[in-house]
Parts: C-alpha cells; sequence; structure tokens
C-alpha cells in the first residue's frame, strides 16, 4: 500500500496555542502542514496570511503548504516563498496565467500546486499538467472547516490519476476537505495519496496524534 499522507489544516488547530498544536501533529507523523489562507473574496471566510506563515516555518522542521483561496494570487507567491513554504497552491478559477505562475513557483525554489473547486471541471489542467507538483481535488467548497465530504468529487479524482500517470507520474493528488474516518478510505481508493485534514485531526477527542492515527488506518 502506497503510504497515506496527512496534511493537518491548522484553520482547525487552536490558534493560542499554535506550536503546542504542531509539535502533537509532529510526534504524529503528519506529513506536511497545510496553511488555509483565505482573503474574504474568493472565498466568503477570512483567515490568516504571512504571519502566520513565517510564524509556522519558525517553529517546524516539516513541509509547509500555501493554500493560497485568494484572488490574484500572483501577488503573493515571492511571499509565501520567502516565508518559508515549501509547497504553494494556487486556484485555477483565479489564474489567467496559470502556466506563468506555475512557472514562477518553481523558479522560486518551491513545489508547484494547483486546486480546482468540485464545480470546476478537470480538463482545465490538460495544458498544465506538465507544471504541477501537486494536484489538490478540493472534496468541498472552499471557504471552510468541518463542510461535508463532496461525494461526486470521487469521480474526478480517479479520473485525474490515470491522465497524471501518463503526463506526469510525478504529480501528487491531494484532497481537501471533509476528510475523516468515513470518507478517507474511497478518496485513496479513488487515488488520492495527500489528505488534508483539519477537523478530523484537531479536533479528536484524544488529541491531533490520536486524529493522525486513526485517519490513517481508516485509509485501508
Ligand atoms: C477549506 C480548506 C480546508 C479545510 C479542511 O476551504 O481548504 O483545508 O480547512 O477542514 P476540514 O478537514 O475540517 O474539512
Ligand atoms: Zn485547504
Amino acid at each position: 500500500m502506497t503510504p497515506v499522507r496527512i496534511a493537518p489544516s491548522i484553520l482547525a488547530a487552536d490558534l493560542l496555542r499554535l506550536g503546542e498544536q504542531i509539535e502533537a501533529v509532529e510526534r504524529g507523523a503528519a506529513d506536511r502542514i497545510h496553511l488555509d489562507v483565505m482573503d474574504g473574496l474568493f472565498v466568503p471566510n477570512i483567515s490568516f496570511g504571512l504571519p502566520i506563515a513565517h510564524a509556522v516555518r519558525r517553529v517546524t522542521q516539516l513541509p509547509v503548504e500555501a493554500h493560497l483561496m485568494i484572488v490574484q494570487p500572483e501577488r503573493y507567491v515571492e511571499a509565501f516563498a520567502e516565508a518559508g513554504c515549501d509547497t504553494i497552491i494556487v486556484h485555477q478559477e483565479v489564474s489567467p496565467h496559470l502556466d506563468r505562475i506555475l512557472r514562477h513557483i518553481r523558479k522560486l525554489g518551491c513545489r508547484a500546486g494547483v486546486a480546482i473547486n468540485p464545480g470546476t471541471p478537470l480538463n482545465t489542467l490538460d495544458e498544465v499538467l506538465q507544471l504541477l507538483d501537486l494536484a489538490l481535488v478540493m472534496t468541498v467548497n472552499p471557504g471552510f472547516g468541518g463542510q461535508h465530504f463532496i461525494e461526486t468529487t470521487l469521480r474526478k479524482i480517479a479520473r485525474l490519476r490515470p491522465m497524471l500517470d501518463e503526463a506526469n507520474p510525478a504529480c501528487e493528488i491531494e484532497v481537501d476537505g471533509g476528510i475523516d474516518l468515513h470518507t478517507i478510505a474511497a478518496a485513496y481508493d479513488a487515488g488520492a495519496r495527500v489528505f488534508v485534514a483539519g477537523t478530523a485531526v484537531f479536533g479528536h477527542p484524544d488529541g491531533p496524534e490520536a486524529g493522525i492515527a486513526g485517519l490513517v488506518r481508516a485509509a485501508g
């Protein structure tokens, strides 16, 4: 079985104890830290930005990925690279110059990722598959944690893997939103290998480590 990589989303963490929460997911063998950057324009919510990215970078050796749910992401990729993010993920829906921005992210020495909303067709990625290190299939409509997994996204994940196997086998498939003990196995079977989880990790009654361990077990 290919390893199950868990990317805890700190949107669900107790931000007043962020250092401790990150130590807990490190102990739980998290694969990376997922930062949900929301601007209140692309999505109907405002979360956090560069100061949190810098703070997280200071306290962990884990890879850090910035999920930019912002309009005009091209204006901020350099700043998130400077903040120490290893992967920068932009949304296809707000990137008319997707080829250029993905090349720029790689030129900055970061891994380049693109995210697509549940309603966005897969073929919008056809021309940039080779430029991707990570393809993020949103399994909820972005903007909030704690939402229900959208089942129809499973078909999209299952179609994406063979597309990538042909054009760019090294590219990871990540899923984000509503990943929990009941949904992770189906997403794994569809072809995802990286699983963003907020509520299922930081909301677990026995703590983040137990949350991660439970997800890895449930993946099958
Ligand atoms: C939603 C974010 C997700 C979210 C995941 O727009 O991109 O990363 O925080 O939270 P859960 O796992 O609670 O659905
Ligand atoms: Zn996210």
